[in-house]
């Protein structure tokens, strides 16, 4: 089975070609980033253009890299949701449209659940169940993961997501979009304990989180911020009080659900000291942590290409010819920890 995946739902074009067998055989993506930058934030309509802009050549390229002619594609799958309407509105009627021409199915994924399944592209992967902290831009979230397709979520942020947090608190430091990685960096010259910042949700039980009081906290210290040193110390500070909130919550799954595995996955997956505290915490706690490599922890076609094989092998196709695209689209239905 070999799958191509594509991925519209945000401000990166992503396209990829799985084999069940032989695994991972290309993956190209275009960042829209530079395009919205101006504009402090994704402008949805910029979005959509781009990315119908992008696709056929992504396509091409990376059919090209895999060595593969769409005679021996299976099934095209995209991302039929959550994320921005339009940019999910042209992945799908593309990834449809193509479908139908090469006479294979197509094949919906939730983007979360991409997220979730892009450890398995790497070479020692999770093994069923385990236990996955989602950490992007849009969603903060603790799922138990049973199977594919089985997923059981224990707890959410019931604000702003992490990765949303970062990029609202770097926006205050003054620094360009997408200001997660940025702030990051500029946290790595901080000192630690100059700026003391809440760790939300940590003194009540259950698995939930909460990031918006910590982003005007962060507005708060932004006032006594003179110089480059203090700019540092405050990013500093802010990092820690996300990095220990998603840790110590992360412990309490763990020990909630008693699986000794831990996937963590998401564009913030890629943050330094989130994943050194937590290499520390599963050690302390018996369990193995996976992480999809760098480049595939950030929104990409792999994950999806590889969700979508899954799904294929599944029977778990479209049925109709109808577009599906939802902006809204949980997961699972929630179930108390
Ligand atoms: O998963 P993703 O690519 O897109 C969504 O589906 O949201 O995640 C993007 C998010 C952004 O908020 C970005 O600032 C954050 O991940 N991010 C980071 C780092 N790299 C990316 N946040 C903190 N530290 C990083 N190194
Ligand atoms: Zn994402």
């Amino acid at each position: 089975m070999r799958v191509l995946g594509i991925e519209t739902s945000c401000d990166e074009t992503a396209v990829a070609v799985y084999d069940a067998a032989a695994g991972l055989l290309s993956h190209r993506l275009h960042s829209q980033v530079e395009l919205h930058q101006a504009f402090g934030g994704v402008v949805p309509e910029l979005a959509s253009r781009d990315h119908v802009r992008r696709l056929l050549p992504l396509v091409k390229a990376v059919l090209e890299a895999a060595s593969t002619t769409p005679r021996q594609i299976d099934g095209v799958a995209y991302t039929a949701g959550p994320g921005l309407i339009g940019a999910l509105l042209v992945g799908s009627g593309f990834a449809r449209s193509l479908a139908l021409a090469w006479g294979v199915p197509s094949i919906p994924v939730h983007h979360l659940e991409g997220h979730l399944l892009a450890p398995l592209l790497e070479a020692d992967p999770p093994r069923f169940p385990f236990l996955a902290l989602l950490v992007s831009g849009g969603h903060t979230q603790l799922v138990d993961v049973a199977g594919f397709g089985s997923y059981r979520l224990l707890g959410e942020s019931l604000d702003d997501a992490a990765g949303e947090a970062f990029d609202k608190t770097a926006k205050l430091l003054g620094l360009p979009y997408p200001g997660g990685a940025r702030l990051s960096e500029l946290a790595s010259r901080g000192r630690e304990g100059v700026h003391e910042f809440p760790r939300p949700m940590l003194d009540r039980p259950g698995l939930d989180f909460s990031f918006s009081g910590l982003k005007t906290a962060a507005l708060l210290a932004t006032r006594s911020v003179r110089t480059e040193q203090d700019r540092a110390d405050l990013a500093r500070g802010f990092e820690l009080a996300v990095v220990q909130t998603l840790v110590e919550k992360s412990r309490r799954a763990l020990r909630s659900t008693g699986h000794d595995q831990l996937v963590v996955a998401g564009g913030v997956a890629a943050n330094r000291p989130l994943r050194a505290a937590l290499v520390r915490m599963a050690a302390q706690e018996g369990a193995r942590i996976h992480y999809p490599r760098l480049e595939f922890c950030t929104d990409n076609g792999a994950m999806i290409a590889i969700a979508g094989c899954h799904r294929l092998q599944a029977g778990l196709v479209d049925g109709d010819l109808g577009i599906r695209a939802h902006a809204h689209w949980p997961l699972t239905t929630r179930i108390e920890a």
